[in-house]
């Protein structure tokens, strides 16, 4: 029997049960409906230092990160999934600081095999609560993803992103649940 594919969920606003995080539930049911092990992490809950660009990761690669905080138990986890899903909601026209402080620190994954999140797969989910992709400044967040994710050879399966503004809004979006459950499930296989 083929091996259960691992998808590890990052999830990237503080509100636990905001927009993003409805969304990507939705993912990670599918995903699992599919057949993968899911995992969420609510990077809001853990201790995520800025990187400090000590640079120590780099001149000794595979040495990995050396602050000493949560991000430790998270190398492991982001090594050993085959699928990452980045869930955000935009801030100021790009993605929380929640989740590009955790995207930072993931330049410690360098080691003389290349970067360990390279070949993997990723998925992308967005909320704002400007009308469209544009005016919001999501664009600024899906390209930092792609250039980011381009950089070190992780493929983008596939992006989900719409407007919603309070906490639980997108729950009315059908269309958007519909497309969050299809990307769980490109991610689980
Ligand atoms: C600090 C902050 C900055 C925001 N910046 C933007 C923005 O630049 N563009 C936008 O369309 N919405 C912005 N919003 C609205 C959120 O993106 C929107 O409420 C989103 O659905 C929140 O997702 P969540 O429920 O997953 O946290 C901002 C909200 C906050 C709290």
């Amino acid at each position: 029997m083929a091996e259960k594919k691992k998808l590890l969920i990052l999830l990237g606003s503080p509100r636990k049960r905001g927009n993003s995080a409805i969304l990507a539930a939705e993912a990670a049911k599918a995903a699992r409906a599919a057949g993968a092990s899911v995992e969420s992490v609510y990077l809001q809950g853990l201790s995520i230092r800025a990187c400090t660009a000590c640079d120590s990761c780099q001149r000794k690669l595979g040495r990995g990160c050396v602050i000493k905080d949560d991000m430790q138990a998270l190398y492991p986890k982001l090594k050993g999934a085959d699928a990452l899903l980045l869930a955000s909601p935009v801030y100021w026209a790009n993605m929380s600081a929640q989740m590009k402080t955790f995207l930072d620190r993931c330049y410690a994954l360098a080691s003389p095999k290349g970067h360990a999140l390279t070949g993997k797969k990723a998925g992308i989910i967005l909320t704002y609560g400007a009308p469209d992709v544009f005016s919001a400044g999501g664009v600024n967040a899906l390209r930092c993803f792609q250039d980011a994710f381009n950089f070190i050879d992780v493929k983008i399966a596939g992006t989900v992103y719409g407007t919603a503004w309070k906490a639980g809004e997108v729950r009315k979006n059908r269309p958007l649940l519909k497309e969050a459950a299809d990307l769980g499930k490109a991610l689980a296989s």
